[in-house]
């Protein structure tokens, strides 16, 4: 399995990651424990879906039953839009880490670059439905928060999601302890070349969600190039469209419901060159997620 190494030692980051966006409480139980049996080392959790309880316990289930070291997973999760202000954060995270069960986090990110309102509503609005943002916080003042985390030891290594290149600067330029991770949507219709290649050249790992273009259709898995390749290498279009984020140098977050698909998406291998330039030659171009520009998930399940 691939690790990627972070920056300043913060250790290796697995390249297949699981993320844990899973509306039902039992799947969410279930599914954790078939991606750790299948082989997945990487869980990608958030304060906003609502579920680090059962994340928690699925995964204390299951380094017991496999007899996993806590050191051989690395675990993620995220702050939350209405805990931006700096005296929040510290609580913010000491809840998702008591909810996790866990003594420290291998990485924490900042869930979106938008702070709403501060307070225990997640999805603050007005009278017209309009989000409410907080407009006396700055994402400067947020990062430090993260920061004091890191030098107190209760997290390895801090990053954000859901942000754009220039803000990704301007947060590098005054950082003291510089963002190891930024997780964003990326797929072939959204490689982020720009993104990456800033990221590559700051020593910054690009982790990307929706690598299977969070399974729309039309769409992705479905793509004439990649069922093509597919065919030729004798593998499934998710298993191409994981294998190809790799081999550029991301790593990636897919969901896996089943134990079945858990196996299907830790089993892939390198791809050859031609197949990897066939699906760079794509010019299809499609953001699926608009939580990058107003903070408001896309793909997050009503009622929880
Ligand atoms: N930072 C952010 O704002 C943000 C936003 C969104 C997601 N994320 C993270 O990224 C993770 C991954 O996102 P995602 O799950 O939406 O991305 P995804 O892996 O691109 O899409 C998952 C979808 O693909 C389908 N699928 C998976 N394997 C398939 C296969 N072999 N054949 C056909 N369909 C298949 C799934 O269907 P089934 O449901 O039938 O399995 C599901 O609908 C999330 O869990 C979360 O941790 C982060």
């Amino acid at each position: 399995m691939t690790r990627i190494p972070l920056n300043h030692g913060a250790g290796k980051m697995p390249a297949l990651g699981f993320g844990t966006l899973i509306p039902d409480p039992a799947v969410t139980v279930t599914a954790t424990q078939d991606a750790l049996e299948a082989g997945f080392r990487h869980f990608d959790c958030a304060e906003r879906y609502g579920n680090e309880r059962e994340v928690g316990r699925a995964l204390e289930a299951g380094l017991a039953a496999g007899g996993i070291p806590r050191g051989d997973i690395f675990v993620t999760t995220k702050l939350w839009n209405s805990n931006h202000r700096p005296e929040r954060v510290p609580p913010a995270f000491e809840a998702s880490l008591e909810r996790l069960g866990l003594n420290y986090l291998d990485l924490y990110l900042i869930h979106t670059p938008f702070a709403f309102q501060p307070g225990d509503d997640q999805d603050p609005r007005d009278q017209n439905g309009n989000v409410l943002y907080d407009r006396a916080v700055t994402l400067l003042d947020t990062w430090k928060a993260l920061e004091s985390l890191v030098d107190h030891g209760k997290c390895r290594a801090i990053g954000l999601s859901d942000i754009g290149l220039d803000e990704l600067k301007a947060i590098y330029e005054s950082a003291r302890i510089k963002p190891s991770v930024v997780q964003v949507e990326s797929h072939p219709y959204l490689p982020e070349t720009e993104l990456l290649g800033f990221c590559k050249e700051k020593g910054i790992v690009l982790l990307d969600f929706a690598p299977l273009g969070h399974g729309m259709k039309p769409g992705l898995l479905e793509d004439p190039v990649i069922t093509a390749i597919a065919a030729r290498v004798g593998k499934t279009p998710a298993q191409v469209l994981l294998a190809w984020a790799v081999e550029r140098g991301t790593a990636l977050l897919t969901t896996p419901k089943s134990a079945a698909r858990a196996r299907e998406h830790f089993d892939i291998s390198p791809l050859p060159q031609d197949a990897l330039d066939e699906i760079n030659r794509i010019e299809t171009r499609q953001r699926l997620n608009e939580v990058v520009r107003t903070g408001v998930p896309g793909f997050i399940p009503q009622g929880r």
